[in-house]
């Protein structure tokens, strides 16, 4: 039976690596003989122009109802004053598919190694993903906005913090079952039950090891030895800030997907960095991030191992022979480096 998947390109550069990774997708999809149902809906900045609303209620169903969703990128200036913006759109549907666990991958192609900004004995081997709590926290508590005063509540519930935490352990067992625990429990009362409540779920994992680390120490040693970390999990706001700093170890922002999962239902794969207004509509955009993320996709939530590995050596040939894009000082085009994947995936 055919897999129902929902493509929301959203916007900027977010329609532009859509476009690659389906490219890449219908390529698989004949290769391997994979029935997929792949339908556009309008979301972000999109959703606002299109539907007036950056969630529209036809893109949520077809979330909803879907087995799994592509997503590009939202947002950008067009819409900063928006009664909605687009990142209310993007907020309100991880709250409504329960997206509670974003995966985060972090590692270095070899073609790639020696354009690091940090050593490269630091950068070589690097290995390890953030799990990024992705329904709670400052993100969604209640938020006040006065002429002199604001505020932003960060809650978290045990049993939100218990499973994430699991989440990682889950993960870890299938790696190098190490878990690194970022949060600021010096300080933060959300943390001190963070801790607390690691602890005790470690003890559901006891083949596997954990640690805890502050947030400020954990961002240095991030850059300092990359190498130290096998699976972090954090919180919201955490996770959001240490993902864009670990994509300076690859080098840039521009190589790096992700998944969100929920307890059950649909998951989403999308890119960990945004719009990029700066850059849009050039054809410059690096799509490794999307195509990356539909492998993801193939490999999560349609067990597609082969097809997924298939698309991530052919972007690693291709990367291997110099074929690179701007953000990583080469000069291919975004359909270039489009072309190219899909020229190696052909054998050509
Ligand atoms: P950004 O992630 O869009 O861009 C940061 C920098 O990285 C820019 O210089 C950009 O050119 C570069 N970059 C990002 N992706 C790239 C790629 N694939 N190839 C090459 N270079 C790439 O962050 P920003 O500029 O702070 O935010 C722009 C908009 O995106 C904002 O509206 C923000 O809210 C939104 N945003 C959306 C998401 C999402 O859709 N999940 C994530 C982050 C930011
Ligand atoms: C991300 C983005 C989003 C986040 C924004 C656009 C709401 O930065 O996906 O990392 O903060 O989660
Ligand atoms: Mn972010």
């Amino acid at each position: 039976m055919s897999k129902r998947i929902v493509a929301l390109p959203g916007d900027g550069i977010g329609t532009e690596i859509m476009d690659s990774a389906l490219t890449i997708l219908e390529e698989i999809m004949v290769q391997d003989n994979l029935d997929f149902d792949i339908e556009h809906f309008a979301f972000g900045g999109a959703g606002i122009d299109e539907k007036g609303d950056p969630l529209p209620e036809e893109t949520l169903n077809a979330c909803e109802n879907a087995d799994a969703i592509l997503l590009g990128a939202i947002g950008g200036p067009k819409w900063d004053n928006a009664p909605k913006r687009p990142e209310q759109g993007l907020l309100g549907l991880r709250k409504a598919l329960g997206l509670f666990a974003n995966i985060r991958p972090i590692s270095v192609p070899d073609a790639v190694i020696h354009l690091s900004p940090l050593k490269e004995e630091n950068v070589r081997g690097v290995d390890f993903v953030v799990v990024r709590e992705l329904t709670g926290g400052i993100y969604f508590g209640e938020k006040k906005l006065g002429e002199t005063e604001a505020s932003d509540l960060c809650t978290y519930s045990k049993g939100e913090i218990q499973r994430i935490i699991r989440k990682a352990f889950e993960i870890a067992r299938t790696r190098k079952k190490k878990v690194t625990s970022v949060d600021k429990a010096n300080v933060l009362a959300t943390s001190k039950l963070w801790r607390k409540t690691a602890e005790e779920v470690a003890q559901e994992f006891p083949d596997c090891t954990l640690e805890h680390q502050l947030v400020d120490s954990a961002a240095m040693v991030m850059i300092q030895k990359p190498k130290a970390f096998d699976v972090i999990v954090t919180e919201n706001l955490f996770g959001d800030i240490l993902s864009d700093e670990a994509s300076v170890i690859p080098g840039s922002l521009g190589m790096m997907p992700s998944a969100s999962h929920s307890e059950s239902g649909p998951s989403l794969y999308e890119p960990i960095h945004g719009s990029a207004p700066d850059i849009a509509n050039q054809n410059i955009a690096n799509p490794m991030s999307m195509i990356l993320s539909a492998a993801m996709m193939l490999r999560q939530s349609f067990s597609l191992e082969s097809s997924a590995k298939k698309i991530e050596d052919a972007c690693d040939r291709v990367m291997n022979q110099g074929i690179l894009t701007t953000d990583l000082g080469g000069k291919a085009t975004t359909t270039d480096f489009t072309e190219s994947v899909l020229k190696e995936l052909r054998g050509a």
